[in-house]
């Protein structure tokens, strides 16, 4: 290991910024904003929200220098360490004028208010980079953490249709930079960890997991920190303090994915975003469900350790996890504990985890070719909104009967929670309408929802009860022409 550091050091736009004073709890905006004086990226909401802050990250995987869109207002400075940061101010055109993304918007009229103008530019400069000439599906993705109060998306969709009119991107003046970005970034990695303390707020950044363990045994109450999309807001709207912090978002053994015995075994460190093609390769039912998680923004940054970590009960991969019977790593200086993931939520606000132990991994099994498998989300918003509940079913049906049910639900207790009343309700069953129908009562017995903001308890009732229905109705007619 190469030491310990004193400062954080990143490239914003064309230079190296080295920070040796930085509270755990400054975020990128407002280092842009009142800091660097790069006003450029707007504060809409302030909670990762509305896009009007989004700016690219660009970071080395495996050597290959990756750009996602991000939202400035929850991501922490400390955690940018090692990152390019590119804002609004750094996108030029070939000739020095306007980039082909911005050019295309001036010319379909897709700039009204202005307002969240630069953060729709980074995030559809995001998409330009990987697929200039997207279809209108590609950019609604592109555009789901992006809010134009003004309805002005169809000006938007129809520029996005045509940025590629304006030049390639290979043209791009940015991308001719990638040499020397990725010279830099990996000049960057040298194996070192960074403490620091600023105005009494303190943070860590270890190099890797062994330093993580050991930092942890010496401060087992400090605060985690991978993505930032649930703690940013902690920050930003509960005015909390974070410190002591540890940043891990960055840690390399905290990202893979693999596929062993028919599970997908995911770091915990693993975001939507990189974990998205590995699902929709070994677990096709969960792809749509997946886009609907957050915005791309929030994939981009959010990690399943954090989704599962926070123990929050509308989390969305908790029940679509559960359903599946996944397990757990917790590992606490040497140690490592594996438990189902069911049992980690123990009450509101309660999960088994001791101080000093973090989320290594999270092992998911895959549907076995009896299985039925699926996940439905239901909010008021489609795009970017925390689920009303949240339904996960796993059906095992042999010779038209159910021989096996796991279901669990999100938003209908204070836990993530297993619908065993329902389950006992069908096993053994014929695979029917009828016996759907009679099994629906049983909801009452598992679930006592509560009325709040997102849904009342009768609604979530209702819902949760339909959502079975809706199971077998989707997959009923395809069981009946197997067999
Ligand atoms: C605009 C917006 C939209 C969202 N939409 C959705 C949605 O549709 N569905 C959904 O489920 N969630 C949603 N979220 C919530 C959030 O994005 C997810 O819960 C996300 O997975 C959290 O991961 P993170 O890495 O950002 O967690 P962080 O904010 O970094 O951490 C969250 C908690 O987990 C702990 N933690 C993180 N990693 C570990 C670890 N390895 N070991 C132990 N503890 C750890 C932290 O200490 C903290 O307590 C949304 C959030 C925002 C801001
Ligand atoms: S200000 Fe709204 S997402 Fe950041
Ligand atoms: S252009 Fe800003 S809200 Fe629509």
């Amino acid at each position: 290991m190469a030491g310990t550091r004193d400062h954080v050091r990143f490239l914003l736009n064309d230079r190296v910024v080295r920070l040796t004073a930085l509270p755990a709890d400054k975020t990128l905006l407002d280092f842009l904003r009142l800091d660097e004086g790069l006003t450029g990226s707007k504060e809409g909401c302030a909670e990762g929200d509305c896009g009007a802050c989004t700016v690219l990250v660009g970071r080395l995987h495996r050597g290959e220098l990756v750009y996602e869109s991000v939202t400035a207002c929850i991501q922490f400075v400390a955690g940018l360490d090692g990152c390019h940061v590119v804002t609004v101010e750094h996108l030029r055109g070939a000739d020095g004028g306007l980039n082909p993304v911005q050019q295309a918007l001036v010319e379909h009229h897709g700039s009204q208010c202005g307002f969240c103008t630069p953060g729709i530019v980074m995030a559809l400069y995001a998409l330009y980079m990987r697929n200039p000439r997207p279809d209108r599906n590609a950019v609604a993705r592109a555009l789901q953490g992006n809010l134009c109060r003004c309805t002005g998306y169809e000006s938007i969709f129809r520029a996005a249709a045509h940025f590629g009119d304006y030049g390639a991107p290979e043209d791009d003046p940015f991308l001719a930079e990638r040499g020397s970005v990725i010279a830099a970034l990996a000049g960057f990695a040298d194996g070192s960890s960074v403490e620091m303390e600023t105005d009494g707020k303190a943070f860590a950044i270890p190099a890797d997991t062994e330093a993580l363990a050991e930092l942890l045994a010496r401060q087992p109450e400090a605060r985690l920190i991978a993505g930032a999309t649930d703690v940013g807001l902690w920050v930003t709207k509960f005015m909390r303090d974070i410190s002591p912090a540890v940043f891990i978002g960055h840690l390399a053994e905290l990202k893979s994915v693999a596929l062993e015995d028919g599970a997908l075994v995911f770091g915990a460190g693993v975001t939507y975003s990189e974990a998205l093609p590995f699902v929709a390769t070994h677990l096709p039912e969960l792809k749509d469900f997946w886009m609907r998680i957050g915005g791309e923004q929030v994939r981009n940054m959010g990690t399943l350790g954090g989704n599962i970590a926070n123990g929050s009960p509308i989390g969305d991969t908790p029940p679509a996890f559960i359903a599946l019977g996944a397990e757990i790593v917790l590992r606490k200086s040497g140690d490592r504990r594996r438990l189902k993931l069911e049992d980690y939520f123990i009450a509101y606000g309660k999960q088994d985890r001791q101080p000093g132990e973090f989320l290594e991994s999270i092992t998911v099994p895959l549907p076995g070719p009896d299985d039925i498998y699926a996940v439905h989300k239901i909010t008021k918003r489609r795009d970017e909104d925390i689920s009303a509940l949240c339904g996960a079913f796993r059906l095992t049906v042999r010779d038209g009967r159910v021989a096996g049910a796991c279901i669990a639900f999100g938003g209908m207790a204070a836990v993530p929670k297993r619908a065993r009343a329902v389950e006992a309700a069908l096993i053994g069953k014929p695979w029917t309408e009828a016996s759907v129908v009679a099994a629906m009562p049983a909801f009452a017995a598992d679930f006592s929802p509560i009325s709040d903001m997102r849904a009342s308890a009768e609604y979530r009732m209702k819902a949760a009860q339909n959502l079975l229905l809706r199971v077998y109705l989707d997959t009923a007619p395809a069981k009946a022409v197997a067999s």
